[in-house]
């Protein structure tokens, strides 16, 4: 199906020849965004000759991250240089004079030709019985301590040695500390995707990211300077998840304990949000209200999961009263150990280093339960590490 971006609704007469079809006339260029990212059947937007170039070019730019496969044709009264060179950076496929007929025909033949080697590609990338896209988890809670960063790196390094491609991108800009947690230097920051704005891809992407050895798993880690955290604009953060959800099976994303403009886009495209509380009633209260947020979001009830983390200790609060105040499950909890902060400490995730420890146990199962058999994958023996077996990167 193609859209004509058209102030003139009879447009679609003019040009329903030449496309061997008539397309859907739309005015309004963010319907067209919308229409597009939703809809499974459109193959190409034409825009139309009274649609000013800029305009015209953020659309392109656009649906070029987020659907590839959609070829944009520009229509003008006149060809210029100018025109021509702000088109095809913007990743237009061609420009075509509003009333030749014939060169529209051909350009639109040759873009649904590239349209279908696309999809095809796609198609192939998909492997037996799952989609292309990794899935995105993000690990959040309103409350800072509670175990978010315990449990984002823990379950990303246990995705990891399981064999899963497997990022884990730190979203506490200001002080993460998902990097000093696992003794990794990272060679590059999220603030370094700000010049890849529009473009970002898989090399970008390997260029930022540092591999933790033991386990394979790749790390995305925020810039040491706390101030870059407000240089770094949300839509950056939307192009890094989505371009690493089309390399890696899984995405985890670590957060700080507020809903910061970056958190609440990683909200909006994760597959799946883990909300961790703790048994002390400030952690209850903010948990709930961070629940009542994502239900004005949108996000759906089964998308997200309560992890109990430091279960079982005396605190006069227990699962029960939790449950009940969420007015959510408990899915699953992570028991207090001593074992963890001294992993932490260490810079060794607990679940590779200490595996038969309490929460490592607890934590993988986890994993496995929420995160493997839900996203359908197989759950195998993990194979053994330190042998030498290396994936690739991305
Ligand atoms: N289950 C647990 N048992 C004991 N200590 C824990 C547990 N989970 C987290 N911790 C410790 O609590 C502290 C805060 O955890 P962290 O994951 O950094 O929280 P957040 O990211 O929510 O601020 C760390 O020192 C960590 O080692
Ligand atoms: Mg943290």
């Amino acid at each position: 199906m193609t859209i004509l971006w058209d102030f003139d609704p009879e447009a679609h007469h003019t040009y329903r020849y030449a496309l061997g079809e008539s397309p859907e006339v739309m005015s309004h260029g963010p319907s067209i965004l919308k229409a597009a990212e939703n809809g499974v059947g459109h193959r190409m937007v034409v825009i139309g000759a009274d649609i000013d170039i800029e305009s015209a070019c953020q659309l392109a730019e656009r649906l070029r991250v987020e659907r590839p496969e959609v070829g944009v044709l520009l229509l003008r009264h006149r060809l210029d240089v100018n025109v021509m060179s702000l088109a095809l950076r913007s990743g237009i496929r061609e420009v075509v004079q509003v009333d030749d007929q014939t060169a529209l025909a051909e350009a639109a033949r040759r873009s649904e030709a590239l349209t279908a080697q696309l999809v095809r590609e796609g198609d192939e990338g998909e492997g037996s019985g799952g989609s292309r896209q990794g899935k995105v988890i993000t690990v959040f809670s309103a409350k800072g301590g509670v175990g978010k960063t315990t449990v984002s790196t823990n379950v990303a390094a246990h995705l990891a040695a399981s064999g899963a491609r497997t990022l884990l991108v730190d979203l506490d800009l200001m002080f993460g500390d998902v990097a000093i947690s696992l003794q990794l230097i990272p060679s590059g920051t999220v603030s370094d995707l700000v010049s890849m704005r529009g473009h970002l891809d898989r090399a970008g992407l390997e260029s930022v990211v540092a591999t933790h050895e033991d386990t394979g798993l790749d790390v995305i880690a925020p810039s040491s300077d706390p101030g870059e955290a407000e240089r770094v604009p949300a839509d950056v953060i939307l192009e890094l998840l989505r371009t690493a959800r089309s390399h890696y099976a899984y995405v985890v994303v670590d957060t700080p304990p507020s809903f910061t403009e970056h958190v609440l886009t990683a909200l909006d495209v994760s597959d799946l949000t883990l909300l961790v509380a703790t048994l002390d009633i400030p952690a209850v209260k903010n948990l709930r209200l961070a629940i009542n947020t994502l239900d004005t979001l949108g996000a759906s009830a089964e998308s997200r999961v309560v992890v109990l983390n430091r279960a079982g200790v005396k605190v006069g609060l227990d699962s029960d009263e939790v449950e009940t105040a969420l007015k959510q499950p408990i899915s699953a909890s992570i028991p207090n150990d001593l074992g963890v902060p001294k992993a932490t400490n260490r810079g060794y995730p607990i679940v590779v280093q200490d595996p038969r420890n309490p929460a490592a146990v607890a934590i993988r199962e986890l994993a496995d339960r929420e995160v493997r058999t839900r996203f359908g994958e197989l759950i195998q023996e993990s194979p053994r590490r330190g042998l030498g077996r290396r994936r690739s990167k991305v």
